[in-house]
């Protein structure tokens, strides 16, 4: 038995962060930041909202696009690194904003790898017979990470949310594989430093501003390189294929310069990628899930195309995975 996803849907915020906003907000520039990144700006959730509340919106799209009533899911997986609270899980919460009863509810924790780290977690319980019905979601609101005081990463990233109903399918169909791959040696190259049993909140971690992320931009940006072409590599070896079996890469959106450099290591056509960072950022693990939605409705992915999706992120973690794309009527 395989696994595909039935439907998919995402959600990102109403407010828009230019570089025009950024710029008076930190030393920099929009032709810095386009060079640098390819971002022109990025969507952020209102104070109101939590990353169940984005990732509600689109589950409801999700669900909605499957043609399925919310009843036939049996367990929801929340992929974040902005969870709502530090416990309960996301999961849960969302469930109960949904208003479905007495299902299983988890949250993964794999950084921007989130989504295709939940997708295989999903394929691989669907697969065994164990659930039927898995709604996966990616929900971040990386914003509430971010120091608006540090220009190195401020600029990089934005808020945003994707879920997908994940169903059985013919053995063959669907996600036909998935390379997951994690080296924690890397941990501190990309971490928020406080909050948690290590170094709980204080007056010492809220001054000295330890509750938003610290990354190491150069080292990540050599690391994510090699290890998305690897992933890649990876996946198609195993299954037989070339990079020109891939009708669409599908790359984490963290920059515009990381997803040419990958292209080039592969030698595969920037044609054939799907980039959509000039309009969001990096959302973490919404970006690839939210990329796959837009390349779906937007006509980029037909029915039989084999579309890879590719992401790195904190850990660090790293994933790959193939689907062979079917419409759902
Ligand atoms: N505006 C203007 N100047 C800036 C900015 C900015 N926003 N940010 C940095 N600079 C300056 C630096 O201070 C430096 O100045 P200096 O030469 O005087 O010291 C100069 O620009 C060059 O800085 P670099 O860090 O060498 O710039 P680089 O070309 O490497 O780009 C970047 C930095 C964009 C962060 C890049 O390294 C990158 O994208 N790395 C990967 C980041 C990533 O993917 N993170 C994963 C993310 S998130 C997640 O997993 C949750």
């Amino acid at each position: 038995m395989g696994a595909t996803i039935i439907g998919i849907g995402s959600y990102l915020p109403e407010r828009v962060l230019t570089n025009a906003d950024l710029e008076k907000m930190v030393d920099t520039s929009d032709e810095w930041i386009v060079t640098r990144t390819g971002i022109k700006e990025r969507r952020i959730c209102a104070d109101n909202e939590a990353s169940s509340d984005l990732g509600v919106r689109a589950a409801r799209r999700a669900i909605e696009d499957a043609k399925i009533s919310q009843t036939d899911i049996d367990l929801i997986i929340v992929c974040t690194i902005t969870g709502d609270m530090i416990f309960p899980a996301t999961a849960c919460v969302v469930q109960e904003k949904l208003g479905i009863d007495d299902i299983p509810c988890f949250d993964l924790v794999a950084a921007c790898s989130g989504f295709i780290y939940g997708l295989e977690v999903a394929h691989g319980l669907i697969s065994a017979g164990i659930y039927k019905t898995i709604l996966v979601i990616a929900s971040e609101c990386m914003s509430r990470l971010t120091d608006y005081t540090d220009r190195t990463t401020c600029v990089l990233l934005g808020d945003g949310a994707v879920a997908a109903v994940v169903a059985r399918c013919q053995d063959g169909a669907g996600i036909i594989d998935s390379v997951l791959g994690a080296a924690g040696k890397y941990g501190l190259l990309l971490y928020v430093p406080a909050g948690g049993s290590k170094m709980p909140a204080s007056p010492e971690t809220v001054k000295n501003r330890l509750h938003f992320m610290k990354m190491e931009g150069a080292a990540l940006f050599r690391i994510a390189v090699t290890a998305m072409a690897s992933a890649v590599q990876a996946i198609c070896k195993r299954n037989n294929l070339t990079p020109d079996d891939i009708s669409l890469l599908i790359p984490h959106q963290a920059n515009i310069r990381i997803i040419q450099s990958v292209a080039r290591m592969l030698n595969f056509p920037m044609e054939k990628v799907f980039v959509n960072i000039e309009k969001y950022g990096n959302m973490s693990a919404a970006s690839v899930g939210v990329a796959l939605d837009e390349a779906v409705k937007s006509g980029r992915v037909r029915n039989g195309d084999i579309v890879c999706m590719v992401s790195f992120g904190a850990g660090l973690t790293w994933a790959a995975n193939l689907i062979r794309w079917e419409t759902n009527g």
